[in-house]
C-alpha cells in the first residue's frame, strides 16, 4: 500500500527497484559512515531486494521506496521499519539510505516521523530502535529531531567504537 507524507509518497519495493536500489547502495557517498561500505555489484543488490521483499511477505511492512510526490517514478531513497535481530532480541529498527541528491532537505526527518507513527499506530509498538555510527552527526540529529533518544550501544565494529542505539517509545 502506498502512504502520502506532505511531500514523499512511501511504497513497498517491487522488482523494478533494483537499479535504483543498486545506484543509491552503491555510492560511496552514501556509506561514508557504513563500515561495510557500498555495494560493489548488482547481484549484492539483488540479495538485499530478496530480503526486503521477503520481509514484506512474511510480516506486511518493511522498507518503503521513496519518492518524492511531485516526482513519483523517481526513486530517491529507501527507509522504514524492519525487524532485526541484535543484543540478543529481534527489534523494531528504523532505517534509511537517501540518494545524494535528497540530503539536506528534511527529507529523512520527514521518512522517520512517518516510520515512527505507523510503527506506534499501526503495528502498536511499544519501542522502537535505531543503530547509527557515533560519527554520523546528520543521521544522529535526524534521530534526536523525531524524539528518539540514546539507549546503550552496540558493538557491532570490530576495533572502532561501538555504534549507538537510539529508541523511542510509543
Ligand atoms: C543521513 C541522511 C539520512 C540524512 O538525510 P537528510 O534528508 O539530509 O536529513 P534531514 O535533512 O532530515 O536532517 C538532517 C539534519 O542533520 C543536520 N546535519 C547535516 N549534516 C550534519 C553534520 N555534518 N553535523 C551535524 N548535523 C548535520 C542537518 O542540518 C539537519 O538538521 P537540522 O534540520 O536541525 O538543520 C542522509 O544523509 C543519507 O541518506 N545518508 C546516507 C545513508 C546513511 O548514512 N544512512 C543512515 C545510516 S545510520
Amino acid at each position: 500500500m502506498q502512504r502520502l507524507t506532505s511531500r514523499l509518497v512511501l511504497r513497498p519495493p517491487t522488482e523494478d527497484d533494483l537499479q535504483p536500489l543498486f545506484a543509491i547502495y552503491g555510492d560511496p557517498a552514501t556509506n561514508t559512515f557504513n563500515p561495510a561500505g557500498p555495494l560493489t555489484d548488482i547481484e549484492q543488490a539483488r540479495t538485499l531486494l530478496i530480503r526486503w521483499l521477503r520481509h514484506w511477505d512474511g510480516k506486511g511492512y518493511g522498507q518503503w521506496a521513496i519518492a518524492l510526490r511531485v516526482k513519483p517514478q523517481r526513486v530517491i531513497g529507501f527507509g522504514g521499519i524492519d525487524a532485526r535481530d541484535y543484543l540478543h532480541v529481534e527489534r523494531l529498527n528504523l532505517g534509511y539510505r537517501f540518494a545524494l541528491e535528497a540530503w539536506g532537505q528534511g527529507y529523512a526527518t520527514e521518512l522517520s516521523q512517518a516510520a515512527l507513527d505507523f510503527a506506534f499506530v499501526e503495528l502498536r509498538a511499544p519501542r522502537i530502535y535505531a543503530v547509527v555510527r557515533p560519527a554520523h552527526l546528520a543521521s544522529v540529529r535526524v534521530l534526536e529531531k523525531i524524539g528518539m533518544h540514546r539507549d546503550g550501544e552496540l558493538d557491532d565494529v570490530p576495533g572502532q567504537a561501538p555504534s549507538l542505539v537510539f529508541s523511542k517509545d510509543s
